[in-house]
């Protein structure tokens, strides 16, 4: 089945209607759609499917699990997410493996297609966390003990849908036997439309975390309570917007507030509390934590001058990442003898391929987005951008994969 197919068979799962937007979110309904769509997919292939004990799926080649090319990525969406982020790298894993077959290859070495799981942090709040429990970058414990916005841990959700937290943990074995991961993803930002190249290889990925803020106020009464009385959450949390704002644009790094809750939600009454998230990046762990000690410290004042409590406590935190030079410069040799351009790109945007990049030589691949536009139902790639994509990554996986032709 070519890319188009297969695309059009992932399309319709887990989109909502309304918004056109992605809702995969880790042990739903719509991620269990995807789970078998593409243990359909893989086995058409003749791939074997092997789920690991973190809720990542691994499609194989062959018998082989030593010195193995893995390539894939992830199914699991933001809210309301685009369709390329995650499953562009698996429709075109699977592509270019269909590819490799048709053609009569044999690999030399071990082939496997990963999927991760809860890549985004959407649902429990810890992005890539199947790379992370993989790699023991959490332990299964806290894994365990994440909550989504219903109170659901992780542990309750996993058994709903019929895995089995038990088994989270750290998988050496299974690190071991990967020999190089190549990730495939939609471009996020737009540096490859205006140097007119369809691909692109990642040089690195930004340190970025995430960082939970409690704003503890005094609720009451919205038409009675003097505006010098109260003890309003939400005025130091629209402050320290401002300021989160204002701190990336002098540090050169990103910061955003993309959720917020306020407690209770009454439309006619003060809120008691505010809860909101800072999603901050910048290009050196340095800049990111001189930019949110000054949202920190600024936060702090506001609430002071508010009669509001503010309590901060870090979610998650990915170091930078450089991606393996001698892997990146192999592939841009077969892409070259290929006559494919693919400039070197940096990324804010955290991959499961930087999670593993600090465990096994690691390589990104990334397909132009026109617009640049991600994490949004608006995200874009051509379909002939989408397909040079296929043949690059079915050129790279042949190259080091080996190069025995039946
Ligand atoms: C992943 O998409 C991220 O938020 O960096
Ligand atoms: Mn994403
Ligand atoms: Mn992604």
């Amino acid at each position: 089945m070519a890319f188009a197919e297969l695309w059009r068979e992932l399309e319709p799962l887990g989109r909502d209607p309304a918004s056109g937007g992605y809702r995969r979110y880790s042990w739903t309904a719509a991620d269990a759609e995807c789970r078998a769509w593409f243990s359909r997919a893989a086995e058409q292939l003749d791939l074997t499917v092997e789920p690991d004990n973190n809720g990542n799926l691994w499609a194989w080649w062959d018998q082989r699990r030593t010195d193995a090319i893995v390539t894939g990525s992830h199914l699991d969406s933001v809210p309301d997410g685009g369709a390329y982020d995650g499953p562009l790298g698996v429709v075109s894993a699977l592509a270019a493996v269909e590819e490799l077959k048709v053609k009569g290859f044999s690999p030399e070495r071990a082939l496997a297609i990963a999927v991760f799981t809860e890549e985004e942090g959407a649902r429990f709040r810890v992005p890539c966390l199947g790379s992370r429990l993989m790699t023991g970058a959490i332990d299964p414990e806290t894994a365990r003990a994440l909550s989504d916005d219903d109170g659901d841990t992780l542990a309750v959700a996993m058994t709903a849908a019929g895995g089995d937290a038990g088994l989270l943990g750290p998988r050496e074995d299974l690190l071991d036997s990967i020999g190089a991961f190549v990730e495939l993803h939609v471009e996020q930002g737009r540096a490859l439309a205006p140097m007119g190249a369809a691909l692109g290889l990642a040089e690195g990925i930004w340190p970025h975390g995430r960082w939970r803020l409690d704003f503890q106020g005094r609720a009451d009464h919205a038409g009675t309570a003097r505006l010098a009385d109260r003890k309003d959450p939400m005025l130091p949390y629209a402050r320290t917007v401002l300021a989160a704002r204002h701190a990336a644009a002098c540090h050169g790094a990103l910061a955003t507030f993309g959720k917020v809750i306020a407690e209770p939600g009454g439309a006619n009454g003060v809120p008691s509390a505010v809860r909101a998230w800072l999603d901050a990046r910048a290009p050196d762990e340095a800049t990111l934590e001189t930019t949110v000690t000054s949202v920190r410290s600024a936060s702090e004042r506001f609430c002071a001058e508010h009669g509001v409590a503010l309590s901060v406590r870090r979610e998650s935190y990915t170091p930078v990442v450089r991606f393996d030079q001698g892997l990146r410069d192999r592939i841009a040799g077969v892409l070259a003898a290929a006559g494919i351009k693919a400039p070197v790109l940096p990324t804010g945007a955290g991959h499961d391929a930087g999670v593993l990049a600090a465990r096994v030589p690691t390589a990104m691949l990334f397909v132009r987005n026109p617009t640049g536009v991600s994490h949004s139902p608006a995200e874009h790639a051509d379909l002939a951008d989408c397909e040079a994509g296929v043949r690059a990554l079915a050129l790279v996986l042949e190259n080091l994969a080996g190069p025995v032709r039946r």
